[in-house]
């Protein structure tokens, strides 16, 4: 595979485009900068492998193919005609598009997907006499292409399915946080990876498992079977197998760590131990079943509270819901002085009823809903 540098895009859910770009500049990614919507950065094809691999909070990493004017359908068609499709994927090969347009003199989206998807197949035919087909649900390539006032931009996923997809769940619990949002959380809260982290609304155990692969230091891609770039003609499979390695043998948990969560929810708890030892922490986080409105833990640890309560949207009754809320926020305050707590929370009237002050109320989009995540210090 080619050594020269591209234009690489890691996109993320909306307001994690700062701990993104914070991973990105850890990673040593080149030139990273931040763009609403994500990180672009400069790079080989083996720094897009990295980014898939180590990026916590990145939805997919996609490559720039081209940027080009197209103000009508052939002028979209000859832009995507001038690529080298055979790159990425041969005829006997699956695909599918997905289009983007604003402000633009085409301005249907699946229009724009079409004239692509006959670009592409029609620049195989002509050099093969037969084309890829397209596979909605698991193409072997996806094609995206932006199109901003008359402005088109071409870009190929390089990780397939989305990152959040980790390989480790093997249970979904009743409103599971994202893995890349779980993340985010963690790395937006300050923890530092030693104090004790604790999740009193733990679910099916998101937060407590990426936190625990955090202070490992295991790649969030190390469960995972397989990226799209693994399927492009020429890849260096032996290659990638060894940054995969390596990166895999880099860490351990701190032997003191303490990783506690609790439910209210018996089959959550037992969701949860099961995806704990998914990820090979079942010796390692604690999971109990209490009510947050008793929350006591120990005095004087300076543990991270990182957790996602219900906010009524998908679970939980709306007098009932106050109620926890208050008394959650009654139990951090009895209990936990000295505690940074960082909640998600879909709804501000219930944030503002645990009576804390937060420091930072950071944005975040959790299911298609806004929420924000409070940070906040306990008195
Ligand atoms: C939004 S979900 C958390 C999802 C979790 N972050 C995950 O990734 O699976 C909220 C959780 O809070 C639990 N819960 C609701 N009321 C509770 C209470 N009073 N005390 C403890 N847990 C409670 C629910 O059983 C549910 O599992």
């Amino acid at each position: 595979m080619s050594a020269d540098r591209e234009t690489f895009f890691a996109s993320c859910s909306p307001g994690l485009e700062r701990p993104l770009l914070a991973e990105a500049r850890a990673l040593k990614l080149g030139k990273p900068e931040g763009q609403p919507g994500g990180v672009e950065f400069r790079g080989t094809v083996e720094d897009a492998w990295r980014a898939n691999l180590e990026l916590r909070t990145a939805s997919r990493v996609l490559m720039r193919l081209a940027r080009f004017k197209a103000e009508d359908k052939d002028a979209l068609y000859r832009g995507v005609s001038k690529i080298s499709w055979e790159r990425f994927f041969g005829p006997a090969g699956t695909f599918l598009v997905h289009a983007r347009t604003i402000r633009s003199s085409i301005d249907n989206d699946m229009f724009v997907a079409m004239r692509t998807k006959d670009a592409v197949a029609d620049w195989f035919r002509e050099r093969h006499g037969r084309r890829p087909s397209i596979d909605k649900n698991a193409p072997d390539v996806r094609i995206h292409v932006r199109l901003n006032q008359d402005r088109c931009m071409l870009l190929v996923d390089t990780s397939g399915e989305p990152l959040f997809k980790r390989g480790w769940r093997v249970e979904q619990g009743l409103a599971p946080l994202r893995e890349t949002i779980a993340a985010g959380c963690l790395l937006s809260s300050g923890w530092d990876r030693r104090a004790p982290l604790l999740d009193p609304f733990a679910g099916s155990g998101t937060i407590l498992v990426e936190g625990a692969m955090i202070a490992a230091g295991i790649p969030p891609g190390a469960f995972r079977d397989s990226f799209s770039f693994q399927n492009w003609p020429g890849h260096d499979a032996a290659k990638w197998q060894a940054m995969k390695k390596a990166a895999c043998e880099r860490g351990a948990l701190p032997k003191k760590l303490r990783l506690v969560g609790s439910d209210l929810d018996g089959k959550a708890i037992r969701g949860a131990r099961a995806n704990f030892e998914a990820a090979g922490f079942g010796d390692r986080i604690e999971m109990t079943r209490a009510d947050a409105a008793d929350f006591a833990p120990r005095k004087g640890w300076n543990a991270f509270v990182v957790t996602n309560p219900p906010y009524g949207e998908r679970i939980g009754k709306a007098v009932k819901l106050r109620e926890d809320y208050i008394r959650f926020g009654k139990a951090l305050k009895a209990h936990c002085s000295g505690y940074t707590v960082a909640v998600l929370c879909g709804r501000e009237e219930l944030a503002r009823d645990m009576d804390l002050q937060a420091a930072e109320r950071l944005p975040m989009k959790n299911g298609g809903l806004d929420c924000e995540l409070w940070v906040a210090q306990v008195k």
